[in-house]
């Protein structure tokens, strides 16, 4: 059935059509293009309480873009925002943030300094004045202390929690707009490390993660010579399930950053896994990962032809929807077969034969229902609920051999497999979230690449949801 509200969006009597109907008219997001060269462009705004620590972080990032740097002209930590971009050779200018004319592309606190919820008006003398004056698809991005981290001062940690409900209810109100709002918790001494997640919040990667809280602990940081062009160059990634969807995307996306893409699939999507794999001049293993021989021969064939593998990306995964009292025994196992306990065995033989190299990167891909449930899908659910519990049991277990692991859960995504959704159901899955749109593959493939690339090191045991602040769940 042919998409009529996709298609009255596609021109501007439709669209105004829909807005005097006051239905959802979705403000396109910019995403990366190869042409682009700087991360972040136009005019970024810069603040932070008193006592901030990653001042100094952030405007060394920034000197890689060619954003205009900016600070409010008044303030107690304007001299310290000065001082930090003088130190980073970035001239930062001080703008009247009252001033008609100003815009922003980008608005960065850093909230590090808050010690207790007095101090919280911090962020609202910040942003309350200059919130309304965000470009189309920018950015809100609050850097924070992870609140357990906190626990010699509750009234620190009270505060810094507080952070979550402020970036998750602007995230709501700057939705319309394709803008988006993320909260980064950097741990102490993490600062440096921060840089990739910096970018990644701040550039058109991140379009459709929104109100999202991520956290950043030690690692070592990049050094200078850091290809941040091509992140995986030299490296070998495996993805399975990448003969199409979102699998062919994140081949693509790491083929893009300089990986060797090795592409999984099963047997039966032989050839369009060749097609994959040849387009982007990489390898393909055809099995089904559910095969008992599967993780010895992934480990075996890794090993031979590539010594060994630098990202795992588990991305193959299934639906069997039914409501629990009339679902078959066998949609139950298979869904957790696939999706969970064929990911277990597949990363056991990759360690204990240490295939995955150190440094190594494992990403996972969970789903919205996994933390929400979801009608019809307690096999699904459970198993993707499952995927963020192997992200929480094995990240602490994986940094002793400087291994990370993070998952993403996608919220609708226009795929193959959303597109057989009946129209009503698909067109509510697809506008409930902030954005008032579904996300593109891209947007899952963008986040598992700053997942997997090195200078992620820092990045460790997060689920972050690419699902544009999907109103279900949490
Ligand atoms: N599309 C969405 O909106 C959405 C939302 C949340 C999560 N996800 C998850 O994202 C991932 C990709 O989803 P998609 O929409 O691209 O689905 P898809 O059905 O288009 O692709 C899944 C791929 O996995 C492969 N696969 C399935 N079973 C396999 C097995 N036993 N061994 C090897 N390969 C196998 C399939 O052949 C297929 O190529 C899945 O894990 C899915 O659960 C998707």
């Amino acid at each position: 059935m042919a998409d009529v509200y996709e298609s009255m969006l596609s021109n501007n009597v439709g669209r105004s059509i829909l807005s005097s109907l006051n239905l959802p008219v979705p403000v396109e997001l910019e995403r990366h293009s190869q042409a682009q060269t700087s991360f972040v462009t136009g005019n970024v705004l810069l603040g932070a309480a008193p006592g901030g620590r990653v001042m100094d972080a952030i405007t060394q990032t920034l000197k890689n873009s060619t954003a205009n740097v900016q600070t409010p002209d008044q303030g107690p930590t304007l001299a310290d925002i000065k001082a930090a971009g003088d130190k980073a050779e970035l001239h930062i200018t001080p703008v009247t943030t009252s001033a008609e004319a100003a815009k922003f592309k980008a608005l960065v606190f850093d909230a590090t300094g808050i010690e207790n919820s007095e101090q919280l008006r911090a962020v609202y003398d910040f942003f309350h004045p200059v919130i309304r004056k965000l470009n189309d698809c920018g950015r809100v991005l609050v850097i924070g202390l992870p609140p357990e981290s906190c626990k010699a001062n509750p009234q620190q940690q009270i505060a810094q929690r507080a952070l979550e409900g402020f970036v998750r209810s602007v995230a709501k109100e700057i939705g319309k707009k394709g803008a988006t709002a993320n909260l980064l918790y950097v741990a102490k001494q993490a600062e440096k490390a921060a840089e990739s997640a910096f970018r990644f919040f701040l550039s058109p990667k991140s379009a459709f993660v929104d109100a999202q809280v991520l956290r950043v602990g030690k690692a070592k940081s990049m050094d200078a010579e850091f290809n941040w062009n091509l992140p995986l160059k030299d490296k070998v990634v495996l993805v399975t399930g990448a003969s199409r969807g979102i699998g062919e995307s994140i081949a693509g996306v790491m083929a893009r950053d300089g990986a060797k893409v090795v592409c999984l699939d099963v047997p039966q999507a032989q050839d369009d896994l060749q097609k994959v794999a040849d387009r982007l001049n990489g390898g393909t293993i055809a099995i089904d990962i559910t095969d008992p021989e599967a993780p010895r021969t992934i480990c075996d064939l890794l090993q031979a032809e590539y010594g060994g593998v630098d990202v795992v990306v588990h991305n193959a995964g299934v639906t069997r929807d039914k409501t629990l009292g009339g679902m078959p025994d066998k949609f139950w196992d298979m869904v957790i077969n696939i999706n969970l306990s064929a990911e277990e065995r597949i990363n056991d033989a990759l360690l204990e034969k240490e295939v995955l190299k150190p440094g190594g990167r494992i990403v996972c891909v969970s789903s919205m229902s996994g933390i929400a449930g979801n009608f019809g899908q307690s096999n699904y659910a459970t198993s993707k609920a499952g995927v963020i519990g192997m992200v929480d049991a094995y990240a602490p277990i994986l940094a002793k051999k400087d291994i990370t692991i993070n998952a993403v859960a996608p919220g609708f995504i226009e795929t193959q497999m959303t597109a057989a959704i009946p129209f009503a159901t698909r067109e509510a899955g697809r506008r409930l979230n902030s954005l008032k749109q579904g996300g593109q593959p891209v947007d899952v493939a963008e986040a598992i690449a700053f997942y997997a690339s090195p200078a992620s090191a820092g990045v460790n045991g997060n689920t972050v949801r690419v699902c544009g602040q999907n109103l279900l769940g949490a």
